[in-house]
């Protein structure tokens, strides 16, 4: 295991706790306070922070809707909220068919309010931002980030600044951030790039960071969790064995797995119950696949990035030190997936009715090809996350889709092209 300090039975409420919530690294166990000061990372040793609480809930916990149905398993009552979560859990019986996975479904987190699962932890995280006081909000985005960032600043009556690679994001996704009105940055260089000049910013106190480096945000991410577990439970009666995701900084991966545990602390889940977690990744942005084939203890960054799924064109996943541990406690895996199969498997959705931009296909494309491997099997339960709208990206809806065809203005006319 990569880092030590991930078992949350093990811990103590430290004196620095505020309101029963805190923040220890996950590297060398050191316990912070989590709204005195602005931390993103351990100050002792620069490892990644984890939201822990003096009491884990379970699901007697929740009651209402959306993200804040889990106020039990979160830092507030209540965030900056636009209603975000409570997204369907669709069937989808032709994939079903094609990958002969008997009980296949698909959780839609494109049905959030800005179209993506970004909303969940930005209601979490804007609500933190408020209450330390900051008075600009900033991220680097492939998109959907800067997106939400930009929905829930304007709510929260906050500045925001993102950081996108030029020319590498999606037409719907930039045209949210500036409706929103968001100050936009288009940077000459790659996501990665953008994330490290703006952790910069963020360091020298120019603006509070809500990339998924930011540990609240994970803790509104770690719904999505709930949310599957209890939808699987009502229609099924038993939790997944699986869910596949696409992976980009590794943010719900790590979420994902917090919750897990945080239901093993609260007695309602056995370790052997947590579902699989499984990475999928696009073949030229797969730094987290290379690490869980080849074994390795941490992921190395891959400087040259490139994929049709702009989303997940990330070369460094910054919550791999607490995805790395999750995938492999779980008994889940990565796989990579070619550009080709990203889009087939687009189409494939939206055969089923689910609308999804080329990132989200990719958890559908990976499932193809882990049972052609043979590493699903059939009688699995499995659920495969799409994490944003079909409308995020409709540059790449409009080249996967039908070709619009010319016709007159009359019935005869419009008879004659369809060739009847
Ligand atoms: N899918 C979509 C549609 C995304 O926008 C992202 C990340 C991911 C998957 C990967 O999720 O980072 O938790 O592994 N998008 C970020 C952004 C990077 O800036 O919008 P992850």
């Amino acid at each position: 295991m990569t880092s030590a300090h991930l078992d949350l039975e093990a811990e103590e409420t430290p004196d620095v706790a505020d309101d029963g919530v805190w923040l220890t690294c996950i590297e060398c166990g050191e316990q912070h306070a989590p709204f005195d000061d602005v931390i993103y990372r351990c100050p002792d040793c620069d490892g990644l922070l984890e939201a822990r609480y003096d009491e884990y809930a379970g699901f007697d916990d929740f009651e209402g809707s959306g993200v804040w149905r889990y106020a039990a398993a979160l830092p507030f009552e209540t965030g900056v909220s636009i209603e975000e979560g409570n997204t369907p859990l669709y069937t989808v019986p032709s994939i079903e068919d094609a990958t002969g996975v008997a009980d296949l479904r698909v959780k839609h987190e494109g049905m959030n309010p800005t179209g993506s699962f970004k909303d969940r932890g930005m209601t979490v995280g804007v609500k933190v931002s408020e209450r330390l006081g900051v008075d600009r909000l900033a991220c680097a985005s492939t998109g959907n980030t800067s997106a939400a960032l930009a929905c829930y600043g304007a709510r929260a009556d906050t500045e925001v600044l993102v950081l996108l690679p030029a020319g590498k994001v999606a037409a719907g996704k930039v045209a949210q951030a500036a409706l929103h009105g968001a100050r936009i940055l288009e940077v000459d260089g790659n996501f990665d790039d953008c994330l490290d000049v703006v952790s910069e910013l963020a360091d020298r106190g120019e603006a509070y960071l809500l990339n998924s480096l930011n540990p609240f945000r994970l803790e509104g991410q770690k719904t999505i969790a709930l949310e599957i577990l209890e939808q699987s439970k009502a229609e099924t009666g038993e939790y997944p064995d699986r869910i596949v995701l696409p992976v980009g900084n590794a943010g719900n991966t790590a979420a994902l797995y917090k919750s897990f545990r945080e239901l093993v602390a609260a007695g309602d889940m056995d370790e052997d119950e947590m579902p699989a977690i499984t990475g999928v990744q696009a073949e030229g942005a797969a730094p987290l696949v290379e690490a869980i084939q080849s074994g390795a203890e941490s992921v190395e960054r891959w400087e040259e990035v490139e994929t049709r799924a702009t989303a997940i064109r990330i070369g460094m996943p910054v919550n791999a030190p607490k995805a790395l541990p999750g995938v492999r406690a779980t008994g889940g895996t990565a796989v990579a997936v070619e550009d080709e199969e990203i889009t087939a498997a687009q189409r494939e959705l939206a055969q089923d009715g689910v609308g999804v931009e080329p990132a989200s296909a990719a958890s559908v494309a990976g499932l193809h090809k882990l049972r052609e491997q043979g590493v699903v099997d059939a009688d699995e339960q499995v659920v495969c996350l799409t994490t944003g709208h079909l409308l995020k990206d409709p540059d790449a809806a409009a080249a996967a889709g039908a070709e619009p065809v010319p016709a007159p203005a009359d019935a005869d006319g419009v008879l004659d092209v369809l060739g009847e």
